[in-house]
């Protein structure tokens, strides 16, 4: 990621396509999550991080009362309406993540008023398991946030994204991946209480343990909104009513799991119930100083994801195999399952992981996976450019890293310069 003071891309798209020059730009980061999957609907505990991947989002405020939005990565015609049309169904494809996120902040009684023009580039792949739909809705939101001064907080803009996507594209997701996106600092990793709201930032520096986190783009494609997702979500709920709770959130021993009849609501409980002790695990290590330990934890998840969720896919158990046996400490398929990326826990300097990994994708005829570093990086940030001073206007600061996470904005990534492969 450079600093260079020219424009980014999306900056110069925004000229190319709507004239003149944007009031604000932002960046959201996709994410990795180091444990706890699926656990974040269920109202327990995540340990996400930020990537050093993500969304931008150039961003100038319009006179017709229209939301225009366009991409660099979908050539084509932008999404173009007026807000006062936006519902949903109204728009579909990639733009309905942008467009839901203008439409709940209407729906929360925010004004837009003048209306918007977004210009999107991303350098992170899709369908990954990375999240680059949350990062595109959470960098359209602080657009929109900042571009008409609503100043609001950033747990509040993560649920307004949620909101988006679970009510307008129609996929019934958890807060985990916004929250990563809005929430995360550098070098730590979030602990999220998905009940509570409470979070926390939990020291996550694998170079400093002599060791590297490696996402393994399995290349298999996931889509959240096939039913497979929603039907994991129904049978959580079906099993916490079965066993008079409010959320599997509340059931602190798999031992009491015995009480499901219906073995299929069992297992997934137990993923559940388990995943939440692996994630409170997990901070003790961490906060110990004990990262290393963390592998066998990443396994157990994988196992769990596997055997007992059933929403790992072949890729994803090959990759994690070869990863163990080529002397990862840990690893594990990432996201909500059924394509995307597996998270491995490695030796820093040493490519025999990722060689295994290779060659067995390689003995299977399966296209070659890719790879990438997951650094623990800043959550969403403004970025402020030299060269445009004084071009944030009112909203100057709205939302913007009262926690300090903008020190690096003027090279806070977003120049696409290929990393991510979008
Ligand atoms: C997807 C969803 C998240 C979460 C994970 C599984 O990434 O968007 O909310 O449920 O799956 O942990």
């Amino acid at each position: 990621m450079s600093g260079t003071a020219g424009p980014v891309p999306a900056e110069r798209c925004f000229g190319d396509w709507f004239g003149g020059r944007p009031a604000q730009v932002w960046l959201a980061p996709g994410r990795a999550n180091l444990i706890g999957e699926h656990t974040d609907y269920n109202q327990g505990w995540v340990l996400p991080f930020a990537l050093d991947l993500g969304v931008t989002v150039a961003v100038g405020r319009r006179g017709d009362g229209r939301l225009a939005v366009r991409s660099r990565q979908a050539p084509g015609a932008p999404a173009d309406l007026p807000l006062t049309a936006l519902a949903p169904g109204a728009v579909t494809g990639w733009a309905a993540y942008p467009a839901g996120v203008a439409w709940a902040l209407r729906e929360a009684g925010h004004r837009l008023a003048g209306g918007a023009s977004l210009a999107v580039d991303s350098d992170l792949p899709q369908g990954a398991g990375l999240s680059s739909s949350a990062a595109l809705e959470c960098a359209a939101a602080l657009a929109l946030d900042g571009l008409h001064g609503l100043g609001l907080p950033r747990q509040e803009l993560a649920t307004l994204a949620q909101r988006a996507e679970n009510d307008f594209v129609g996929v019934p997701s958890g807060i985990m991946d916004q929250s990563a996106s809005l929430l995360s600092r550098a070098g730590h990793a979030l602990l999220l209480d998905c009940r509570t709201g409470v979070t926390a930032d939990i020291p996550l520096d694998p170079a400093a343990a002599g060791l590297a986190l490696l996402i393994i783009d399995t290349g298999a494609r996931h889509a959240l909104g096939d039913g497979r997702y929603a039907q994991r979500r129904r049978e959580c709920e079906q099993a916490a009513a079965r066993l008079g709770v409010a959320s599997l959130r509340d059931v602190i021993s798999p031992d009491g799991l015995g009480r499901l009849a219906d073995p299929v609501l069992r297992r997934r409980a137990r993923h559940v119930v388990t995943e939440n002790a692996r994630v409170q695990q997990a901070v003790a290590l961490l906060t110990g100083g004990d990262l290393a330990g963390v592998g066998a934890l990443l396994y157990a998840s994988h196992a769990s994801l596997a055997g007992d969720f059933e929403v790992s896919w072949p890729e994803a158990d090959v990759a994690v195999d070869a990863a163990m046996a080529a002397g990862a400490l840990g690893a594990r398929m990432m996201g909500g399952g059924f394509g995307g990326s597996v998270l491995a826990l490695v030796p820093a300097g040493q490519p025999a992981v990722g060689a295994a990994i290779r060659a067995a994708f390689a003995r299977r005829g399966w296209p070659a996976p890719v790879f990438f570093p997951a650094v623990p990086s800043a959550g969403a940030s403004r970025l402020r450019r030299p060269d445009a001073a004084g071009a944030g206007t009112d909203a100057d600061g709205a939302g913007a890293d009262a926690d300090g996470t903008e020190a690096d904005a003027d090279g806070a990534g977003a120049d696409g310069n290929g990393a991510g492969g979008g």
